[in-house]
């Protein structure tokens, strides 16, 4: 039998570790934001979906195709992200970073309530989303992305549990492009612009507009912490920066009609789905630019930033 560890050592291990017996950084950019999310905090369950059920029993077959796929691909993303943030919270906690583990806390229970806006969406409006499976699959061949590695079950996996094991500058760097600015940054918002454009005009389902609404404003915040860290980072490391536009340059090839760009058969098939080529280009080019300021920033002014100036600036009209 082992000798017990005396008490007195247990004491000290323990009581040095704790952060918040010295303070809480009140100014911090991670703080700021999780006093914005617990004030805007918002219940899924509150929302109402009964005109929206009414609405759906009254749209024509191919209005409900096109509103059935964009919130099926919403929900999908949404739920891959609420897996995904784990590994940084984890690796925030391990880093001893408290302000943003508390932050990233609230970040991962957003993502869960956005899985949970949609998925309740589709039980009100009484569709089973699988259903859509195969219509799913054939619609991404012929917008070419049929080849395309799958992002949420692929890179984005990958790239999040690598910081299980490697959490150097870079290896976070690389979590917060893939997460914060590739699937929140271009293909959310490029996803709410499809929707406000094909859907908004139809007048209808004021439940699930509603719940796309409060989804944005949190999505806003986790844009904002994704490019606060980032800079954080290139400003700590500027030498990454070359391999940052690389790094980018790849991640974005399948965006903005990076695929096929050369078919207008195929540009003409998106064009007709509501994607907007140029719009995600410009996106990719206003996410990279957030984080290009950095380079002539040092960490303290990075840190001294408002929280606004690390918003993107598509979804600031979101209140
Ligand atoms: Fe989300
Ligand atoms: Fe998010």
């Amino acid at each position: 039998m082992t000798e017990p560890v005396a008490a007195g050592q247990i004491q000290e291990t323990q009581i040095s570790r704790y952060r918040s017996t010295r303070g809480l950084d009140y100014d911090s950019v991670p703080w700021k934001l999780w006093e914005k999310s617990k004030k805007l905090f918002w219940d899924p369950a509150d929302l109402d979906f009964t005109q929206d059920a009414t609405d759906w029993q009254a749209m024509p077959d191919d209005e409900r195709l096109l509103v059935a796929l964009s919130a099926r691909g919403f929900m999908v993303g949404e739920e891959a992200v609420t897996l995904d943030i784990v590994p940084l919270l984890r690796c925030m906690s391990d880093l001893g970073r408290l302000e943003d583990t508390m932050y990233l806390s609230m970040f991962a229970m957003e993502e869960a309530k956005h899985t949970d806006m949609f998925r309740r969406w589709f039980d009100a409006v009484g569709l089973d989303p699988s259903s859509l499976d195969d219509i799913v699959r054939a619609r991404q061949a012929a917008l070419g992305q049929g080849d395309r590695p799958g992002l949420f079950d692929g890179a984005l996996t990958r790239v999040m549990r690598r910081l299980d094991t490697d959490r150097s500058p870079r290896a976070i760097l690389d979590a917060t492009l893939i997460y914060n600015q590739l699937v929140e940054g271009v293909a959310a918002i490029a996803g709410y612009r499809r929707w406000e454009l094909t859907f908004r005009r139809l007048g209808k389902l004021p439940g699930l507009q509603a719940g796309i609404k409060l989804t944005q404003r949190d999505e806003r915040r986790h844009i904002a912490y994704g490019t606060y860290l980032g800079r954080q980072i290139i400003a700590a490391n500027p030498e990454l920066w070359e391999w940052v536009e690389q790094r980018w340059a790849r991640l974005t090839a399948g965006f903005g009609g990076g695929y096929g760009a050369a078919e207008p058969e195929l540009r003409d098939r998106r064009a007709a789905l509501g994607f907007d080529d140029e719009y995600e280009q410009g996106l990719i080019r206003r996410r990279l630019e957030a984080l290009a300021v950095a380079r002539t920033m040092n960490i303290a002014e990075v840190n001294a930033s408002a929280v606004e100036t690390f918003e993107p600036e598509e979804l600031q009209h979101v209140v």
